[in-house]
């Protein structure tokens, strides 16, 4: 078995999976969203403070297992550095105390293990990846190659929900708030998808973000609930359509048999709709990872380790080194 660890942003979780199967034994996440929510976003010193408090206890829970282990796994990279750091260093004395070799796993490569938690990983494949911190389109070739397609030049995809929650005076994260608000409304703000104009492999929301805010502004302090329903669906509605546009222009030159969507975005039913829509048009088998999984968790980073661990793939001794951001391209997703 491997027990794995991810504190990469504000939720600390530990998994146990077995390593012929992937099956998994073991199970923890503690979100520290209400925490967050009262200052509207993450805040880095609070979330190191959580993690650290909440990290042993989690890794102790799974203590019965901790005699099958044959590795520590631990995201190291990209994330929020006071984040990552006291996943380390748990990974680090856990992996001293018993004596077992670290794998370091770069937390978007999780994400695309969401996708293969108890299955064998289908290449070739094209992913989106929509989360907080990230929005790509990668292409991942047959050898297990990453190639970054098309990505964001400002905002990510879900930090623009996030956005847009905040100036509407919903809750944090922002997402799933957006969605639900949305589903009240109607699309009736005509909103300019981004980059319509231009062929080029790029997203950008903050544009769009600014949008939103004029449309707020617009309809001052006594802005009802009808008016941020409409909004909320305008924005939703505009945002998947840039995905979708720029995924039109990759779809037009790429043939995948198999395209999945990951990231704690990835739940969005509305985004899954109209990716539902191009992979039919293009012939294409859209592959979701399971809801409970899209966002950050550390089941997909204990596959990710599986993966490795059957490579032997190890850290060098207790050399994890941890990077706050990172570059996927062209490397290998196993
Ligand atoms: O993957 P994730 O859990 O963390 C990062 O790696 O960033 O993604 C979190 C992001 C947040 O921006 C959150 O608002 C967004 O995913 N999100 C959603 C939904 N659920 C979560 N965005 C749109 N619709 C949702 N239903
Ligand atoms: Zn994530």
């Amino acid at each position: 078995m491997i027990l794995a660890i991810e504190s990469s942003c504000d939720d600390s979780s530990v998994a146990v999976v077995n390593t012929s199967d992937f099956s998994l034994v073991y199970y923890e996440k503690i979100s520290q969203e209400s925490e967050h929510a009262k200052y509207g976003g993450v805040v880095p010193e609070l979330a190191a403070r959580l993690h650290t408090k909440a990290l042993p206890d989690i890794v102790l829970n799974a203590k019965p297992y901790f005699s099958h282990l044959k590795a520590v796994a631990v995201t190291s990279e990209p994330g929020l550095s006071v984040s990552l750091l006291p996943g380390i260093v748990a990974a680090k004395s856990l992996a001293l105390s018993l004596d077992l070799p670290i794998i370091a796993i770069n937390h978007l490569i999780g994400h695309i293990y969401s996708l293969f938690l108890d299955s064998k990983v289908l290449l070739p494949l094209g992913v989106l990846l929509v989360s907080g911190g990230h929005t790509m389109v990668l292409d991942i070739d047959a050898n297990g190659e990453i190639s970054v397609l098309c990505a964001t030049s400002d905002d990510s995809f879900g930090e623009s929900f996030d956005k847009c929650a905040k100036m509407l005076g919903l809750g944090y994260p922002g997402g799933v708030e957006i969605e639900n608000l949305a589903k009240n409304g109607e699309p009736k703000y005509n909103f300019t998808i981004p980059l319509k104009h231009t062929k080029r492999l790029e997203y950008s929301f903050s544009g769009l973000k600014n949008q939103v805010r004029l449309e707020i502004e617009k309809c001052g302090a006594c802005i009802n609930y009808e008016q941020k329903a409409n909004i909320a669906c305008s924005f939703e509605k505009t945002a998947c359509e840039h995905i979708i546009d720029r995924l039109e222009l990759v779809f037009s030159e790429k043939k995948w048999k198999n395209f999945g969507v990951v990231g704690g975005a990835s739940a969005n039913l509305f985004l899954r709709k109209e990716l539902e829509k191009i992979c039919a048009k293009y012939d294409s088998n859209l592959l979701l990872a399971p809801l409970k999984y899209c966002s950050d968790n550390a089941y997909m980073i204990a596959r990710a380790a599986v993966a490795k661990y059957h490579k032997n793939d190890f850290c060098d001794g207790f050399n994890v080194e941890m990077k706050p951001r990172s570059d996927i391209n062209k490397i290998l997703i196993n």
